[in-house]
């Protein structure tokens, strides 16, 4: 059984909590916030043994085989080196640091100390992203030309809480355009070219809206936009010269189509009754079984040139956080 730890109670910790329940071969036996209430109020409702009303306490539980970070981004970096530092491994929310400097801090501590690391990409774990990669796997779709996909939300307008705030590193890159990006390279089966980006910022200086082109190495195009504050047509496509498929709400996806020409060929639904983390969790479970540091489905390559790209899009619209150093 490997014996899972929380640390933060917040929205996706909950969404995990919940979804664990088809996890098999795993159970969480702890979980920790800055305020023992809360840690308490969340082991309750999800049938937990242990609250911890500090993060540094969680770390230090003997019983505790892999941590799950989901605290906002800007803490993965502290939050991930305190549980490595105690001989766990990690999963750790997206994105998995602020920059590719902190992630090589990260990356190095783990491989040093020969500990599963994992940035948490639950959308490559969807049943719907692996047929869509399937499908362009297969070469029905003829030549791959364009892959498009949107994602845009109204996130709750806390001017304290992560998605408006500078302070916790908020931004629709790092936030959303991070899921086009990944999803665009999946499918692209290629790293990027060239690319250009465009953001509208807000007087806080973050980027609520981006729009994102790119050109992959082997020659396909990505057309991406983001929104922090409307509610855009959240869908993917793969473009072939034969065909396309449509991955509808493509960040968390229950159904697939292929198309060939004009006609449906295809069509792939996914039946959960998550919402679907629990892919993710059973993956990293079954990845620790096997005494694997790494998850060939989201390796620390993918993750560390997913950063570096970051890092460069965020110089090209001028977004720096006021806790980056100079
Ligand atoms: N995979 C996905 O689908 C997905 C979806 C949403 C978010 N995420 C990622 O998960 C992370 C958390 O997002 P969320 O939406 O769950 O955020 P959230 O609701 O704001 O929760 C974040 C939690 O972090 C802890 N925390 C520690 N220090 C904090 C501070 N100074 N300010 C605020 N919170 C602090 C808090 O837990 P305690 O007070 O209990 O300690 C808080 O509840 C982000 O990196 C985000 O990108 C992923």
């Amino acid at each position: 059984m490997v014996n899972w730890g929380i640390i933060g109670t917040g929205w996706i910790a909950e969404k995990m909590a919940d979804d664990f329940r088809r996890v098999k071969g795993a159970r969480i036996v702890a979980v920790a916030a800055r305020e023992l209430s809360r840690a308490q109020a969340f082991a309750t409702r999800f049938g937990i043994s242990r609250a911890y009303g500090s993060y540094e306490q969680l770390a230090d539980d003997a019983n505790v085989d892999i941590v799950y970070i989901a605290t906002p981004h800007n803490f993965h970096l502290e939050h991930t080196m305190l549980c490595l530092k105690h001989d766990k491994h990690v999963l750790c929310e997206k994105p998995a640091t602020v920059n590719a400097a902190e992630f090589a801090v990260m990356r190095a501590e783990a491989e040093r100390r020969r500990l599963f690391l994992m940035e948490a990409f639950w959308t490559n774990f969807l049943p719907t992203t692996q047929k869509a990669l399937e499908w362009v796997r297969s070469g029905v779709l003829g030549r791959i030309e364009l892959i498009q996909a949107n994602l845009g939300f109204v996130m709750r307008n806390d001017p304290q809480g992560r998605f408006f705030n500078p302070n916790l590193a908020a931004g629709s890159l790092l936030d959303l355009a991070v899921y086009n990006l990944n999803f665009g390279r999946l499918m692209a089966q290629s790293l990027e070219k060239s690319y250009s980006i465009t953001a509208q910022m807000t007087d806080r200086g973050i980027d609520n809206v981006d729009s994102i082109q790119v050109e992959y190495q082997n020659g396909i195009s990505g057309l991406y936009a983001t929104s922090s504050d409307a509610l855009l047509v959240n869908d993917a496509y793969i473009i072939g010269t034969k065909g396309k498929v449509i991955v509808s709400d493509f960040h968390m996806s229950r159904r697939a189509q292929l198309i060939i020409g004009e006609k449906v060929a295809e069509t792939f639904t996914d039946r959960r009754t998550t919402a679907g983390y629990d892919y993710e969790a059973q993956s990293v479970t079954d990845c620790l079984r096997r005494g694997l540091t790494e998850n060939p489905l989201r390796t620390l390559n993918d993750t560390e040139s997913s950063m570096k790209l970051l890092d460069a899009m965020r110089q090209r619209i001028g977004l720096r956080y006021p806790f980056e150093k100079e």
